[in-house]
């Protein structure tokens, strides 16, 4: 039987994602850089049935996961997708990321965009609008995996003026200016542990948040300014609008029913210091956050000598760093097994 192998990276968000509305729909659109280097591997197997229902066997990096294999089971259930794949076979999933488990990247982009699409292509579904039925699908796990599948922008949500924008499923972004073709996102990791109030609990405090109808005008508004600063190449504006976003975000945090913080002082501090770089040196470099304590420092391929002069000097402050740049989605192949 064939084995079908799917590898879709990570992404990062420059507008956030940030309150759900029904089953998993965004309520703000948002915009992200498709990451090349932290990526997901799934090796999926079509096995003979045991018993009736779903069967799935879920190893992540060799070793079986329960907790993920019941969300996994849990989702799957819910997709009429997928419903004939299972009654048909038992499926083995066999997962791995390329960036270390303890590294406190969020993980559940790139894992649902794999899962997803190599559940889609066992399902024998190959019709040329794969990418978007698989963003569809993977949005329904994990919402911003539905960008993972395009690259190196994805626009997720309805946006007056963008043909194809929608709700469902990401699209990807046009007239990139050459300026933002080539991006660096480099992670600095200052806490590795899991965070103490998951995504879910951040997007449901979202429902009765005081700000929130104020949040979710600003999101697109920065949306829309995302959008024209992308095709016309104006780094302040790009600097302002990703930066202004990764404090809104964890303002709302900050600032919901069930107040909570994720930075910690050590995010504050490389902060602080690279717009004091910043001001020195003129650099097109900046930060954002994801909902974690890790600062993403983004800034053009053409200045990474530079950049790294100011990593050097504040690398004693973090955990470790990871090196990622902008990527084009994802690669999905069968093999035939001997
Ligand atoms: O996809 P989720 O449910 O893990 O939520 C992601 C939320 C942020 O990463 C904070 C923002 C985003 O748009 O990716």
């Amino acid at each position: 039987m064939s084995k079908i192998i799917a590898k879709y990276p990570s992404n990062i968000a420059l507008v956030k994602y940030w309150g759900k509305y029904g089953y998993q729909l965004p309520c703000n659109p948002s915009i992200s850089l498709t990451l090349k280097n932290a990526s997901t591997t799934v090796e999926l197997e079509k096995k003979a049935k045991t018993k009736e229902g779903i069967e799935l066997d879920y190893f992540f990096e060799g070793i079986a996961n329960e907790s993920f294999k019941n969300r996994m089971v849990d989702y799957i259930g819910k997709q009429p997708e997928f419903e004939q794949l299972f009654k048909e076979f038992a499926i083995l999933i066999n997962s791995e990321n390329t960036f270390p488990h303890s590294a406190g990247i969020a993980s559940s982009a790139s894992a649902f965009a794999a899962i997803s699409g190599a559940l889609l292509k066992a399902s024998g579904y190959n019709q040329p609008d794969f990418n978007e039925v698989a963003s569809n699908l993977a949005r329904k796990g994990s919402g911003s995996a539905c960008r993972s599948y395009f690259g190196p922008y994805a626009l997720w949500g309805e946006l007056d003026g963008v043909a194809r924008s929608n709700n469902e499923y990401a699209v990807p972004l046009e007239d990139i200016h050459t300026n933002f073709q080539s991006m660096c996102d480099t992670i600095l990791i200052v806490e590795d542990q899991p965070k103490k109030v998951s995504s879910s609990v951040g997007h449901g405090l979202m429902k009765d948040h005081p700000y929130a109808a104020a949040r979710f005008v600003d999101a697109k508004k920065h949306c829309n300014e995302m959008l024209s600063t992308l095709k016309s190449g104006d780094f302040n504006q790009f600097i302002s609008i990703t930066e202004r976003e990764a404090l809104s975000l964890h303002a709302m945090m900050m600032t919901s029913g069930d107040y909570y913080l994720l930075m910690k002082s050590g995010t504050i501090q490389i902060i602080e210091q690279l717009i004091e770089y910043r001001k020195e040196t003129d650099l097109p470099i900046c930060f954002t956050l994801d909902a974690g304590p890790n600062v993403h420092l983004l800034y053009p391929k053409s200045i990474e000598e530079k950049a790294n002069e100011f990593i050097k000097a504040i690398q004693d402050q973090t955990k470790s760093i990871l090196y990622d740049e902008a990527g084009f989605g994802g690669e999905i192949r069968s093999e035939c097994n001997k």
